[in-house]
């Protein structure tokens, strides 16, 4: 019992997430558990490695506020090379606590009271409780239909003067689906002219597929002038658990992010930046992931083709829709909560992620696993009828 009586909550509506409810439960009934969105394999050895040389190297005190130089440089030299795009190193990269941290910067920097913030649905769960928290009003667009396609149109309905921020996730969690560069374009116009701040969240960067390609907002000079591009370390070196990420921005935004930054932890983990300031140096550590995770994506798609799921392969993240309406008319709440204690396998209902919980009898797999886990979650799902 606490002594205050009077808590007025600042999220009254937040409920505790979809992944710890469907985690706590897959971990009761001991189920294979696809429903988490992170590796069940091991970070790379020498990246360990290096983290405790960084340690032994006396590496241990606080690094500079916007993250240490020579990874700053990694960071702008490989968004060059891939966007062609040069930020400055020293007043346009941010090295944080995890992308999460980076959006909740970005947000807490620019969202006044009143304002509004555009978020497509479905979306990552971290948005609207972050624009909530600073009086935002999030303005919720949901993706069209099954395969959650974008209407421009719906999107220039929804902007007003009060528009402040327009969120964009890409490769997208959880459709699968990445923005085409005409997609960006039209992006690009629909916000010239305006005074709206582009939240770009890419953490799913380098994992693409099938020949497609990332168009990240820096590749795009118009866009790039008002976005602040989010990515995440953890999704991309197999380590979330880290929680190291950064963002790029112009110079007059990062110059507010810094703000909060400042005050609210003023840097992030020393050692682990030292080792990606290194690390970094081998493009390949990254340029292979799409090839990487393909694999593993046609390996759980041909384990299961036979089964009575239908999909469509994903183009980008480590995410693969189900659509189980072959099989049952449950809500996909209910219908994901079965499986778990009827079949022993966890995975996401979309509708959580979704605008009024949409419900398009969909789950959400993650294959970020090891062949043994996809196999057993193939065995499973082949009993589902
Ligand atoms: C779309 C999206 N953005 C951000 C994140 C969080 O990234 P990080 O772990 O670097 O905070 C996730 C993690 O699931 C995500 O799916």
């Amino acid at each position: 019992m606490s002594a205050v009586s009077n808590i007025s909550s600042k999220l009254p509506k937040h409920e505790t997430s979809i992944f710890s409810v469907m985690s706590k439960m897959a971990y009761e009934h001991g189920a294979v558990n696809l429903s988490q969105g992170y590796p069940n394999f091991e970070t790379d050895k020498h990246l360990k490695e290096l983290v405790y040389q960084a340690m032994l190297d006396g590496h241990n005190q606080y690094a500079p506020l916007a993250g240490i130089a020579p990874l700053r440089e990694q960071i702008v030299d490989k968004i060059e090379r891939l966007h062609g795009k040069k930020y400055d190193k020293d007043a346009e990269v941010t090295v944080t606590n995890g992308a999460t941290q980076a959006l909740f910067l970005a947000i807490t920097a620019f969202v006044n009271p009143g304002d509004e913030v555009i978020v497509l649905k479905p979306a990552y769960d971290s948005y609207e409780p972050a624009i909530e928290l600073n009086g935002g009003i999030p303005v919720l667009i949901q993706l069209e239909g099954k395969e959650y396609k974008l209407n421009f149109e719906a999107v220039k309905q929804k902007v007003s003067e009060k528009t402040r921020m327009l969120i964009i996730n890409t490769p997208h969690n959880p459709s699968g689906n990445v923005f085409s560069k005409s997609e960006m374009q039209q992006l690009e116009s629909l916000l010239e002219g305006t005074d709206i701040i582009l939240l770009s969240d890419e953490v799913y960067e380098h994992i693409i597929f099938d020949e497609a390609k990332h168009y990240s907002a820096s590749a795009f000079p118009e866009l790039s002038k008002r976005a602040i591009v989010c990515a995440s370390f953890g999704k991309t070196f197999h380590n979330t658990g880290w929680k190291m990420g950064y963002c790029v921005a112009p110079e007059v935004l990062m110059a507010e992010i810094w703000k909060v930054m400042e005050v609210n932890v003023f840097c992030v983990h020393h050692p682990t930046q030292r080792a990606f300031a290194e690390y970094l140096k081998t493009p390949e550590h990254y340029l292979e992931l799409g090839n990487f995770y393909q694999e593993k994506r046609d390996r759980f798609l041909e384990l299961i083709k036979d089964t009575a799921f239908k999909f469509k392969p994903s183009k980008g993240t480590y995410f693969q829709l189900l659509d189980y309406s072959q099989i049952t008319n449950e809500p996909d709440v209910d219908f994901s909560r079965r499986l778990i204690k009827e079949f022993g396998i966890a995975s996401i209902p979309v509708s959580a992620f979704n605008k009024d919980k949409v419900d398009h009898r969909q789950l959400r797999f993650c294959f970020a696993k090891t062949d043994e886990t996809l196999e057993k979650a193939a065995e499973i799902l082949e009993r589902i009828k």
